[in-house]
């Protein structure tokens, strides 16, 4: 299938783009940054903030697989984050619409819920997380990515044809990233709360956008994914009570269980995360 790419160039997109060219796609990559050293793919470096360069580009696509984005509210003007966010996606989503293009895969974030990045504290409603748990955005880039979705979800109003996957997804770690982002911060109960103790390998989320991509499907499926464990070495159970302790248990959190319900993933997407950090 014609696929376009968008961040392509990131931490998660070269994965994605990677997967895809693997599974015999004709991959056309978009970034703002040159592409990566060895990509299989075709490149085009492009600002998605201008409409005219993401319509010109993305107008001869099937799929068009939606990634680029800044990734984080911190380090940037907030309004520069939303901003740069909110137009890209708007660009890409009404460019696959006007295209023709049969599918958009959105890149969201379980920041939907609100975390990490929260100013005021969120509280799990229940446990394990799914799609139908309140979403509870309050910073710039959680905004964003909610909005993103929403904006997926007007596509598929517009376009009967058109058909959509919102994959959530907690920090992505490779074998690389994750002595130098997790090994330390472990040690701040505060801060890896925020983080709900999640994380998902890069290579994992590869396969599951390439499910997303190629599976049948009607309308817009929004769903969280992750590593099937959490990156701590304390059980699930004593990290929710100690942290989340009003949060009702709907399913039980065995053992280093994710925190979020991989249900919805395997029953449309077939997604069955394969890497753990213990193995890195
Ligand atoms: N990294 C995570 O832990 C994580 C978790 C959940 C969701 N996500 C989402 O996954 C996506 C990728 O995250 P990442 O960690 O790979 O980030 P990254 O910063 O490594 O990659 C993002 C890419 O988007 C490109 N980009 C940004 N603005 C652009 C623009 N205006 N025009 C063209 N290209 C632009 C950047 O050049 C970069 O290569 C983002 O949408 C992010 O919200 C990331």
């Amino acid at each position: 299938m014609r696929t376009i790419v968008t961040g392509s160039s990131g931490l998660l997109g070269r994965h994605v783009a990677a997967a895809l060219t693997e599974a015999g796609h004709t991959v056309l990559g978009l970034d703002a940054a040159p592409a990566p050293a060895g990509a299989s793919w075709q490149h085009v470096t492009i600002d998605l903030t201008d409409f005219g360069q993401t319509m010109q580009l993305v107008r001869d696509a099937e799929a068009v697989v939606h990634i680029a984005a800044i990734p984080r509210p911190t380090g940037l003007p907030p309004v520069q984050v939303f901003q740069t966010n909110m137009a890209a996606c708007y660009n890409v989503v009404e460019a696959a619409v006007l295209s023709g293009a049969k599918r958009i895969v959105y890149a969201s974030s379980m920041s939907v819920l609100g975390y990490p990045f929260f100013e005021q504290p969120v509280v799990p409603t229940y446990l394990p997380f799914d799609s139908r748990h309140p979403v509870a955005p309050q910073d710039a880039y959680a905004l964003s990515k909610w909005l993103g979705e929403e904006l997926v979800q007007s596509a598929i109003l517009r376009r009967p044809g058109l058909s959509a996957v919102s994959l959530r997804m907690p920090w992505i770690q490779t074998p690389e990233t994750f002595p130098r982002d997790v090994v330390e911060r472990r040690r701040h109960a505060e801060l890896v709360a925020r983080d709900l103790w999640a994380y998902l390998d890069a290579r994992d989320a590869g396969q599951a956008f390439v499910s997303a991509v190629e599976r049948p499907l009607q309308g817009h499926h929004r769903m969280f994914i992750s590593a099937a464990d959490t990156f701590m070495e304390t059980e699930t159970q004593a990290l929710v009570a100690a942290a989340y302790p009003s949060a009702e248990i709907r399913k039980p959190l065995a053992d280093h269980a994710t925190v979020f319900d991989l249900s919805e993933a395997r029953d449309v997407l077939g997604f069955e995360p394969r890497h753990v950090w213990r193995d890195y």
